[in-house]
């Protein structure tokens, strides 16, 4: 096939050059941008009696067909083609004739695909973020149900203090929340129009970006047509809120298995969301929250990668830039499918309450109580601390636990203690007297909830 760029030279392209240079196979997902795109060029075209109002009716028509041709599966991309721009061109002049010739006029591929991509990426994230605005209710809903689960809070993965389930899925919630604000934060910094820069230098026709722009849905243009076309700070920014949300996901994930373990048991995960063994017959395994786990790798691979190509590019357009779209592209539909299947896999989980309480039970949680239920009768917290140390290494060779250690023992330790002990240092007194603001408390969870609440109505 002749390439539109023929005329220069004298022999064809290689075949294998050519399928090494071509992008068609990753970058037709964006048919649909490229074609409003160049819809809107062609009204300002005419607009600006660059083109005929005749011509301009025409292209709009054709592209028009063309898009409604690939919706409905009539016609089928290329693969030849060199990327979707030339496809849609030529596709465009096989329908219309001249008149499609005249499209790319103030136009180049450089800042068509800076548009598309532009494009293609708010529509994407507006996905995104709806399904992280589901994952956030999801969680509080469940950890609206699970208020009263008392569970070990952790810390170096030893047993610290006792916490809510609901206190301890919140803490989720609220990095999601950041990471909308981060996704939310990228998307109005890229929504910029670059359509008009053209090849790297601006045009000498007398065209009206702004009115490009207004037609697309952006809010301003790129002002200066070389960073423009070169640009590709958007697409980093998005990996960067793209991976720190996989992290999240990938240390939920990380908790989930553990929690789904023999050794732990807090969780049970529905069938629907677990695998079995191909040889052993017991074996019930938390296979998605593990893949999710594993995807966060490829989506920091998808920053870095990035990162690395644009490290080094002069100004402005370079063919290297052809590989954000595989990046960004990964990074989508890795996040995407990662939240499709993570927001059931956490809400048809059932806690079990009971083991968690059990395991609160052991591993001297309310040793912290203890030693504050001292320093509220008068005693320094550092001597308090010291004595708690001292009254759990007794319980641990003794063989029992801070609530179970008999009233005399406690007042040999000190006279300070009276029999309210017991009932101070109980796990639901733990967690109920936890009043300080964005604790484990009934109250700082309720507030949470509701803060979420507001979030989501906004
Ligand atoms: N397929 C190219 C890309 O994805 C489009 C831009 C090509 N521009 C050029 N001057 N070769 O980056």
């Amino acid at each position: 096939m002749d390439k539109m760029w023929a005329g220069r030279f004298s022999q064809q392209l290689d075949k294998i050059a050519d399928d090494f240079n071509s992008s068609i196979r990753f970058d037709c997902r964006m048919y649909k941008q490229d074609i409003e795109g160049s819809i809107a060029h062609a009204l300002m075209l005419a607009s600006k009696g660059i083109i005929s109002a005749d011509d301009s009716a025409k292209i709009i028509d054709g592209l028009t067909s063309i898009l409604e041709d690939i919706d409905n599966g009539t016609l089928a991309f290329d693969m030849n083609a060199e990327d979707i721009h030339m496809f849609i061109e030529s596709e465009l002049t096989k329908r219309i004739g001249d008149a499609g010739k005249r499209l790319h006029t103030a136009r180049s591929r450089n800042d068509q695909v800076a548009l598309d991509i532009r494009m293609y990426l708010r529509a994407e994230n507006e996905q995104i973020l709806s399904k992280i605005y589901s994952l956030i209710a999801a969680l509080r809903d469940k950890a609206a149900e699970n208020t009263d689960a008392i569970m070990p809070g952790y810390t170096h993965l030893q047993r610290a203090q006792p916490v809510t389930f609901a206190h301890h899925i919140l803490a989720y919630a609220m990095m999601f929340i950041r990471d909308c604000g981060r996704i939310s934060d990228a998307i109005k910094r890229m929504n910029s129009s670059p359509i008009g820069c053209c090849a790297l230098a601006g045009t000498t026709y007398n065209t009206d970006r702004y009115f490009e722009a207004q037609h697309l849905g952006f809010d301003s243009i790129t002002m200066n047509s070389i960073d423009g076309v070169s640009d590709r700070d958007f697409c980093l920014e998005l990996l960067s809120a793209y991976s720190v949300l996989m992290m999240h996901l990938s240390r939920f994930c990380e908790e989930i298995v553990m929690w789904s373990s023999w050794e732990f048991k807090f969780i049970e995960l529905s069938d629907s969301y677990s695998t079995g063994s191909s040889i052993m017959p017991q074996k019930k395994n938390p296979d998605m929250a593990e893949l999710i786990r594993g995807k966060c790798g490829r989506v920091y691979g998808d920053l870095v990668a990035l990162l690395t190509t644009l490290k080094g590019l002069p100004l402005a357009y370079n063919k290297d830039m052809q590989e954000d779209k595989e990046a960004i592209f990964d990074a989508v539909d890795t996040v995407n499918m990662c939240l499709d299947v993570f927001e059931p896999m956490i809400s048809t989980a059932s806690v079990l309450k009971d083991n968690m309480l059990t395991a609160s039970r052991k591993g001297f949680i309310n040793a912290t109580d203890l030693a504050d239920y001292l320093v509220k009768k008068g005693m320094p917290f550092r001597v308090a601390y010291k004595l708690v140390g001292e009254t759990v290494a007794y319980c641990i060779s003794n063989n029992t636990v801070l609530e179970e250690l008999p009233f005399d023992k406690y007042k040999e330790l000190s006279e300070l203690f009276d029999e309210d002990v017991y009932d101070e240092i109980s796990l639901e007194a733990c967690v109920n007297k936890r009043i300080s603001q964005g604790g484990t408390g009934p109250k700082s969870v309720q507030d949470q909830i509701d803060y979420i609440t507001e979030f989501l109505a906004k």
